[in-house]
């Protein structure tokens, strides 16, 4: 067991949670938690965050801004029930295409329902592969964004190089995910918050406590929001930035393929 954050020098791809795992173990442990929790996955969101994870979402879409011309293809990696994908074919007024990428068929089942209900189907893709190893050929994207998705992802340097090569010259990178807390009271009750309340919640509304710890334990293990950025700049992005959402609860890191 390993408590402590993993750094620029690697880490995440034999960590489950707290759990040191073996090389290759980690992808199936995490597949299955996104199985069971997938059905009632969104609801989880909102009570896990009190809603917070939809305006860090609605605010990494504002920093994309994507053209309201057509033409435009983003891809969203771990894109699961398609919420950032949603937002940003709204923000675009419909112009743009996105491609959904999950290596969970559960996940992206709900996304597909979802976008099918929104009636925005044609503007969505779905496509079910790992991060790792995406299906395109190089220069294939204006924009490649992940939200809650990298810490999943075991070797975290393959994605980035992944998303560099199939991002087109002058493609934008943004990647959400929950960071560091700076804030010392914050801290303490953060704390109290996802090791305490999180679990129970998921007990009480999934039956699932176990996956709520993974998830709350894996938070505590991903890089901080530096270390994360110096794994950005190695994957040969440019102009890499972050900003911190509620006290560094998320975090959410650009760069540019210059
Ligand atoms: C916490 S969810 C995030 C979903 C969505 N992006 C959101 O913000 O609501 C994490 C997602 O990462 C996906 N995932 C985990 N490992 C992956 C991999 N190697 N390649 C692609 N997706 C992966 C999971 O299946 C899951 O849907």
């Amino acid at each position: 067991m390993t408590q402590q954050r993993t750094t620029a020098e690697g880490g995440m791809e034999t960590s489950f949670g707290y759990r040191d795992v073996a090389e290759g173990q980690k992808q199936p442990l995490v597949d299955a938690v996104f199985h069971r929790v997938a059905g009632r996955y969104d609801l989880m969101n909102d009570l896990m965050s009190g809603g917070l994870h939809r305006l860090w979402k609605d605010a990494m879409v504002t920093w994309l801004n994507p053209p309201r011309r057509g033409g435009w293809n983003a891809l969203d990696v771990a894109g699961g029930t398609g919420d950032i994908a949603l937002r940003i074919v709204d923000a675009s007024d419909g112009a743009a295409f996105v491609t959904v990428l999950d290596i969970n068929g559960s996940m992206l089942e709900v996304g597909r329902e979802r976008a099918a209900r929104k009636g925005v189907d044609g503007r969505l893709d779905f496509v079910e592969a790992n991060a790792e190893e995406l299906p395109f050929e190089d220069e294939t994207f204006d924009a490649y964004t992940i939200a809650f998705g990298i810490r999943n992802v075991p070797r975290i340097e393959v994605a980035l190089s992944e998303a560099w090569r199939v991002l087109k010259p002058g493609g934008r990178f943004l990647c959400l995910e929950f960071s560091e807390v700076t804030m010392p009271i914050l801290d303490r009750v953060y704390e109290a918050w996802s090791f305490r309340a999180i679990p129970q919640i998921g007990k009480a509304v999934t039956g699932d406590a176990e996956s709520y710890e993974y998830l709350v334990e894996s938070i505590r293990r991903f890089p901080r929001q530096s270390d994360f950025a110096a794994m950005i700049a190695r994957a040969g992005f440019s102009r890499v930035t972050w900003r911190d959402f509620s006290g560094g609860i998320a975090a959410l890191h650009s760069g540019w393929k210059l």
